[in-house]
């Protein structure tokens, strides 16, 4: 598989979590490297347990995985040691020294400031966190006595890797629509989303990408404020069995169907060489855990189907079922 980019194509929550760890098992992913920051819960749901990793790369799961966080990456320390403790994964993570860290100051002012919570932060202090940074006066992961034991080089390790021919993820955060550049401005996060900044956080350039794999969900979802083009209320969205609650803050999400548009801009800022889609068995019930295209419903086929054909890209992957393995892996068939 060489070096993978998984980025969001929508407002987050698309379940990249899930497609990452899936692929960590499949692939034996050798490094995975995680980029963004704590505001973004990715699930993670392997031999029953349900995970939702705030700071660790969902690739945990594979045993053999470095598991590294990027140097674009905010750090939130005592999650992020919590997290190492709840996955087991002490022996195998890498933070960069240059992280920038999130300071309980940073968190406080998430929440006190109205113009963030009109936005609809959540609350963990990101955008304060980038604010310092760019100013300059932030302080780095180095700094930090706790981290010392996981300090290490990301940008080298992660190219000594590809060089080598293993195979590596990006993990990206968030999607296409939460981006501080291409989002619905002002009512996104503080960072780039795109595949582009995945990498860039990373420390990987353009040329050593092989796959961007963009990450779709069935439907869409949104948490906190700003437009969501076709909303459904909330009684529409319960009967369609599209509603849900955040995994990271416990929040309702708004929802409303696919967007055929969103997704055809989201493959072309975002490069995308694949996409990968995700509950495809919320949609189309009679698809759950089928593992492999001929199983899904004439209505299930047509709706993929439609996707490639707006967007040009071929979707490899199709999520079925909340477990890692609930999954039509077609990427053989396409490429
Ligand atoms: P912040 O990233 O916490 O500053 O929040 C800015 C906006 O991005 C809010 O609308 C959040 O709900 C949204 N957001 C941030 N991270 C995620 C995520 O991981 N999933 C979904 N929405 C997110
Ligand atoms: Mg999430």
């Amino acid at each position: 598989m060489g070096c993978t980019v998984v980025a969001g194509a929508f407002w987050g929550d698309e379940g990249k979590g899930k497609i990452i760890s899936y692929l960590a098992l499949k692939d034996k992913v050798d490094v995975c490297v995680r980029t963004g920051s704590v505001n973004a819960a990715h699930t993670v749901v392997y031999k029953n347990k349900k995970h939702a990793l705030h700071m660790v790369p969902s690739a945990f799961v594979y045993e053999k995985s470095r598991l590294l966080i990027g140097a674009g990456v905010n750090v939130h320390v005592p999650q992020l040691l919590k997290e190492i403790e709840e996955t087991d994964v002490e022996d195998r993570v890498g933070v960069d020294p240059q992280c920038s860290i999130i300071e309980e100051k940073h968190s406080t002012k998430d929440k006190s400031s109205a113009h963030l919570k009109g936005l609809g932060t959540t609350g963990w202090g990101v955008g304060p966190a980038q604010e310092e940074r760019v100013r300059r006066t932030g302080k780095t992961a180095k700094e930090v006595p706790e981290l010392a034991p996981y300090l290490t080089d990301v940008a080298l390790e992660v190219n000594t890797a590809i060089d080598a021919g293993k195979n590596v993820l990006l993990e990206g955060t968030q999607g296409l629509m939460l981006s501080l550049f291409f989002g619905t401005y002002p009512y996104v996060t503080s960072r780039d989303t795109s595949a582009s900044a995945i990498c860039a956080e990373a420390g990987v350039g353009p040329t050593k990408i092989d796959h961007v794999l963009l990450v779709y969900k069935s439907f869409i979802t949104r948490v906190g404020t700003g437009p969501l083009p076709g909303e459904l209320s909330k009684e529409e969205a319960v009967k369609r069995g599209w509603f849900e609650i955040a995994a990271g803050t416990g929040r309702e999400r708004r929802s409303a169907p696919f967007n055929f548009d969103l997704a055809k801009r989201a493959v072309m800022i975002n490069s995308a060489t694949e996409a990968a889609i995700t509950k495809l068995d919320i949609m189309f019930p009679k698809c759950r855990d089928a593992t492999s295209f001929e199983q899904l419903s004439g209505e299930a086929k047509e709706f993929i189907r439609k996707i490639e054909s707006a967007t040009g890209v071929p979707v490899t992957i199709i999520g079925t079922g909340p477990s890692v393995f609930d999954i039509i892996d077609h990427r053989e068939l396409d490429t």
